[in-house]
């Protein structure tokens, strides 16, 4: 659906005022390659180690510079750690909340023409999260702003496949030769494709899908890592992957993607509590983007050294800085 638009290219910007260079867009997780993202963790953990050693040093980074948020659905954890992270650089922020009910969106305002107004506005970066699966490759055609992808529809979510893998490797060490449990409602949740995809560039051991029969993981995925030559499997049973897996990476059904007779017929299908905690080896990692919703049972989960939800949230506020910064100063898709 995106294959049109390149990563650089803004071929059609209706107006590049003062002849700002090309954008550099982060629209999709398979635009990504190991040595882009190892130079991008690389980053992000200096960021890290230097907030404690010299937070106002940190702050000089991009000083000056102004991000937008952009977001037509409801976020926490997205719009925060993007705010957080340009603040941490430096920047000034501004946020737009559900835009779809209170911006001129509400009043029918097309996205193309509210991408050409904030562009003229002169921000350094656009974070959109839209609820079309392409909303953020058409905001990047008509962006002469960079535009990160902070989630379209049943799309992609990329910046929070960069924050997945980057949290595996802190944890783990590695993602090659790991065996990976993706669950839940893989047909409509934007962060399973994207880290499937991301993860097709490594070399896992395998990949498990594990989601209710009416919910698979979307085909143009699983042609990827087919391409790629990642061994994956496709299953219903979650007791009989959990033993194998070194990492879960669970996520809830979209309520709001879904007939609410679906919705109702899946939602308590698959839960993580004791029971399932203890078929899981003891070095695994259990973790999901968030927000968890009925399918982790907190007081049986939290306090397992194999919950790594809570540091895969903050993780994704280093990694979202170092995006930032890559863009900014043009390394980002550096080969
Ligand atoms: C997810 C999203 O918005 O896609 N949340 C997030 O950004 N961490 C997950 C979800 O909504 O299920």
């Amino acid at each position: 659906m995106f294959a049109e638009l390149t990563h650089t290219g803004s071929t059609c910007a209706m107006m590049n005022l003062s002849n700002r260079p090309l954008p550099l867009h982060v629209l999709r997780a398979g635009d990504f390659t190991v040595p882009m993202n190892d130079r991008l963790f690389t980053r992000a953990r200096e960021y890290e180690e230097r907030f404690w050693k010299d937070r106002k040093g940190l702050a000089q980074t991009h000083e000056g510079m102004i991000l937008f948020n952009i977001f037509y659905e409801e976020s926490s954890r997205t719009i925060a750690s993007f705010a957080a992270a340009a603040m941490h650089l430096g920047m000034k922020v501004h946020s737009t909340q559900n835009a779809g009910q209170t911006s001129s969106a509400a009043k029918g305002e097309s996205l193309p023409d509210t991408i050409r107004i904030m562009d003229g506005y002169l921000p350094d970066i656009l974070v959109l999260r839209h609820p079309a699966d392409d909303g953020a490759a058409v905001a990047a055609k008509f962006s002469a702003v960079p535009v990160i992808n902070g989630g379209s529809g049943r799309g992609e979510h990329p910046t929070q496949a960069h924050t997945d893998v980057y949290t595996i490797e802190k944890r783990m060490g590695r993602i090659d030769g790991l065996t990976i449990i993706i669950g839940g409602d893989l047909m409509n949740g934007r962060t399973a494709r994207s880290l499937a995809l991301m993860l097709s560039m490594y070399r896992p051991a395998k990949i498990i899908f594990v989601s209710p029969l009416e919910v698979p993981m979307g085909s143009d995925v699983t042609a990827r890592l087919t391409e790629r030559g990642i061994s994956f499997t496709e299953t219903d049973d979650l007791r009989s992957a959990l033993p194998e897996a070194d990492v879960v990476y669970w996520t809830r059904v979209q309520k709001e993607r879904m007939p609410p007779e679906l919705y109702g017929k899946i939602k308590d299908r698959f839960i993580i509590g004791q029971q399932q905690l203890a078929l899981m080896p003891e070095h695994a990692m259990l973790m999901h983007p968030l927000p968890r919703v009925g399918e982790i049972v907190p007081e049986e989960v939290d306090h397992d050294p194999r919950a790594g939800f809570f540091e895969q949230a903050h993780n994704g506020m280093w990694v979202r800085a170092a995006l930032i910064s890559s863009i900014l100063d043009r390394t980002l898709y550096a080969p």
